[in-house]
């Protein structure tokens, strides 16, 4: 982990209240799933740092996607390029890479796409499945038609594209066409998850969650983040965000 600051090199809006920007910043290795705890310098608003899932990160380049949906996101959606914000990371526990022998099946729903989308660019292989409300809501549809031997399915509640319905019913539909071993990889709303890991038991997969969690601190120390584990609390920001989903008590 480590605090630098970064200059803004591009913000703009990619879909419906979701914004990607792009960071110049020394840094090193990610994995997809580990997230950066980000703030405007020379403010104390917002006080605490928002976290966010990396994207990716090439040549001295970060890029963040992220959904604007509060006052701390609004403001990050407001900074110009050469603006600088205060980045502390790269943090936490990312995903962990599907074995030679596995088909890979990659499910993202709400704000859930950023981890998801590095993870399947990062393989460049299996299957990725899209939910989202409405078509508007889907950013770097063109970039996620063009990552290597990766099928793209995409659902919409109201069926404005792809199929119409729920991101975890084509997940249910996918797992059933693969005959060989699976690796899911799920980040999205808690009930999503929930359900992708129950059809992971259902259908004898791997499957390792992303679980979004609000965060103070960020690297351990305010238990702001906990999730129940089978083995007993467990703090996202460290522990996590990405565990395997069937040690998680997803509760009814
Ligand atoms: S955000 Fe502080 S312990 Fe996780």
């Amino acid at each position: 982990m480590k605090e630098c600051n970064a200059l803004v090199k591009d913000n703009r809006q990619v879909a419906q209240d979701t914004c990607l920007m792009t960071l110049a910043c020394e840094f090193s290795p990610f994995t997809p799933g580990q997230f950066l705890m980000l703030r405007l310098t020379g403010t104390c608003e917002p006080f605490l740092r928002r976290p966010l899932a990396v994207l990716s990160y090439r040549e001295g380049a970060v890029e963040l996607l992220y959904k604007v949906i509060g006052r701390g996101t609004s403001l990050l959606a407001g900074t110009k390029k050469g603006e600088e914000l205060s980045v502390l990371g790269p943090l936490g526990k990312g995903f962990s890479d599907p074995r030679p022998e596995e088909e890979a099946v990659y499910i993202a729903g709400g704000t859930g796409l950023p981890p998801i989308l590095a993870m399947a660019e990062r393989t460049g292989r299996g299957r990725l499945i899209i939910g989202a409300r409405t078509k508007d809501d889907i950013p770097l549809w063109q970039r996620m038609q063009n990552i290597g031997d990766v099928e793209v399915t995409t659902t919409t509640e109201d069926g404005s594209l792809g199929i119409r319905g729920v991101a975890t019913q084509a997940l249910g539909d996918v797992l059933k066409t693969i005959q060989q071993p699976c690796m899911i990889y799920a980040c999205g709303p808690a009930g999503m998850l929930k359900q992708a890991a129950r059809l992971a038991q259902d259908f004898g997969a791997r499957c390792e969650v992303s679980i979004e969690e609000r965060m103070a601190c960020g690297f351990g120390v305010c238990s702001a983040c906990v999730v129940r584990t089978t083995t007993g609390n467990q703090r996202v920001c460290t522990q996590g965000p990405v565990f395997d989903a069937s040690c998680i008590e997803w509760g009814q």
